[in-house]
């Protein structure tokens, strides 16, 4: 048995605590996810709910027969981007995890982390990466000893997108897997050819909208049927990041395409991204759901890479940093 790299994740509504073997081997997380009463996610909110919650998911993992303390080499911790609040309880558990098991402390990148825990699942190389989250939508390429993000939203994360409709129909957080539910449904009832309804579609050169697109729909949503207009909107949504998409490998040469981040667990999205692959002579991937979703076990994976290129984080730098960007970090592997 090699060391373990525990890594915890807190960046918005999922506390978790998930870890890696030092060969990379991924082991899934103990995670526990805020839903809101009503309405969004108040940071605040969402942070006292991870606070309660770490003690029973630190249990959880210790009573676990796949893990052993006494294997732990390393703590790894979302460090950024995300909501400061809640970020500030996942910092705190890995500082006093980190000093109970006397591991190293390695604070690291939300976003680079949803690129290499797909890539440790996948096997891809050198992909484009398609972030499709809550918070972030971005098409991002690396280059160098960055990843480099070639396009992204100018407004909205497609994943709030979808939230946000749905919120509006009173279906509760998360709201994709019911809109990808919805749509499934107006296909079937259609006998296979569903009729399209046209809005706004949002491709800025390599940028991305969805705001319009989500006032269209509510708009729509009001007089046609939920299923047509849940349909409608996943195929402008997705067809828009697909075309970003498909742009960034033409621009780079690169011929694998990576899907992460939430809204990746969507069926018709992997779909668009395996048809526009193939015609390219590309290959796509995406990671197992529970490794699209926020979990600890990318934090890990991202941990050890840092840790085996020599790289830990001091006490007094493991401030967080809600505003971090994917091109902000450097990467020291291959
Ligand atoms: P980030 O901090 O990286 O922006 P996040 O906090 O939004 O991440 P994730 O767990 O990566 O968290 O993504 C959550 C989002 O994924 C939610 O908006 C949710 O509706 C969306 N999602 C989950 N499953 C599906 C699905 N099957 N279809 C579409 N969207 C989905
Ligand atoms: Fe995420």
């Amino acid at each position: 048995m090699t060391g373990l790299i525990v890594g915890v994740e807190s960046t918005a509504h999922t506390l978790s605590i998930g870890f890696v073997d030092e060969e990379g081997k991924l082991f899934s997380s103990e995670s526990a996810l805020f839903k809101p009463e009503e309405g969004g996610i108040h940071p605040r909110e969402a942070a006292d709910h991870h606070s309660v919650v770490a003690p029973a998911l630190i249990s959880s993992l210790l009573a676990r027969e796949d893990f052993n303390q006494d294997d732990i080499v390393a703590v790894s911790f979302s460090q950024g981007p995300g909501l400061g609040p809640c970020l500030r309880i996942g910092a705190s558990v890995a500082r006093s995890l980190s000093s109970y098991w006397k591991s190293p402390l390695i604070g690291v990148n939300h976003c680079v982390a949803h690129i290499e825990v797909g890539r440790n699942q996948t096997g891809c190389e050198d992909p484009v990466l398609l972030y499709a989250s809550g918070g972030n939508t971005q098409v991002i390429a690396r280059s160098g000893d960055r990843y480099r993000v070639i396009g992204e939203t100018l407004d909205i994360g497609i994943g709030n997108m979808l939230d946000k409709f749905a919120r509006n129909h009173g279906i509760p957080f998360p709201g994709g897997p019911a809109v990808e539910k919805l749509s499934k449904k107006w296909i079937e009832s259609s006998v296979n050819n569903p009729e399209l309804l046209a809005l706004p579609y949002g491709v800025h050169g390599t940028d991305l909208a969805f705001s319009g697109l989500l006032t269209s729909a509510i708009l729509h949503s009001k007089k046609l049927p939920l299923e047509q207009v849940c349909y409608s909107l996943q195929e402008h949504a997705f067809s828009s990041c697909i075309e970003v998409a498909e742009r960034a490998m033409a621009h780079t040469g690169k011929s694998e395409l990576l899907l992460g981040g939430g809204v990746a667990c969507n069926g018709r999205l992997r779909e668009m991204s395996s048809i526009m692959c193939e015609e390219r002579g590309g290959q796509s991937f995406w990671p197992e759901k529970q490794y699209c979703i926020d979990n600890g076990t990318m934090i890990a994976e991202l941990g050890r890479r840092e840790f085996q290129s020599g790289r830990t984080t001091e006490l007094d730098n493991s401030a967080i940093d809600p505003t971090l960007r994917t091109d902000s970090s450097t990467i020291a592997w291959t």
